[in-house]
């Protein structure tokens, strides 16, 4: 089960890289807008530092044509690693990008996958990960369990290696739907895990902890 970060703020990055068991960070344009006219290159270099080699980061083509994925693609391995995912949206160009980078054994992640004949076309197409957008599949009526749990199966009776990295979450129960229907990663915002660990519930426990503790001891007596 993998844990990753779609997020490039780095001080988030920071902070949940030492709370969570995190395999991964994951961007696209839309996030990296959020932090700015960022200088691209030196900010994922930034974030591979924090995140470490075993880690790993995958970062989305720019370009819309299949010449220009290619030349996005070379970029950003010569400019940030060579370990890099290159992420790339599943329609004609993309899937095209798609199979001339793993003919060169170029690691791909490939995106924007809204539909199962997506999925299978990037499965067989080799691709390393596939991302299905949990939250706006439920948006368009498509039903994100149903479609996991079939990609996953397609994964299986092929004997691919590619694993399902669900993204596009918009609370905890997609993300844990995400996993028992056969995702082996998920990408989320930092919110997602926020929501998680403060549930007020938790809070709740803790504190009758305390409060249980302190009324046998003297108030302020710890264990260490
Ligand atoms: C990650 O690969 C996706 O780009 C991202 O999770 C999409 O999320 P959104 O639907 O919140 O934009």
């Amino acid at each position: 089960m993998e844990f990753m970060l779609d997020t490039a703020n780095l001080e988030e990055i920071k902070k949940y890289e030492k709370i969570i068991p995190l395999a991964g960070v994951t961007s696209n344009p839309s996030i990296i807008k959020k932090e700015g006219k960022i200088d691209f290159f030196n900010h994922m270099k930034k974030i591979r530092e924090v995140i470490g080699p075993e880690k790993s980061l995958h970062v989305q083509v720019v370009a819309t044509d299949f010449a220009g994925m290619m030349a996005d693609a070379q970029t950003i391995l010569e400019k940030i690693d060579t370990n890099v995912f290159i992420k790339i949206p599943v329609n004609e160009e993309g899937l095209k990008a798609i199979k001339a980078l793993k003919e060169k054994n170029i690691r791909v992640t490939a995106t924007a996958i809204y539909t199962k004949f997506q999925a299978y076309l990037a499965i067989a197409a080799g691709a390393d990960y596939i991302a299905p957008y949990f939250n706006r599949m439920e948006n368009l009526n498509i039903d994100p369990r149903e479609a996991i749990k079939e990609m996953t199966n397609q994964i299986s009776l092929t004997n691919s290696k590619t694993k399902i990295l669900a993204a596009s979450f918009k609370n905890v129960g997609q993300v844990t739907a995400a996993f028992e229907n056969g995702a082996q990663s998920a990408t989320m915002g930092t919110d997602i895990i926020q929501q998680a660990l403060a549930m007020p519930s938790i809070g709740k426990a803790v504190a009758d902890f305390t409060s249980d503790w302190e009324s046998i001891y003297d108030e302020g007596t710890k264990i260490a």
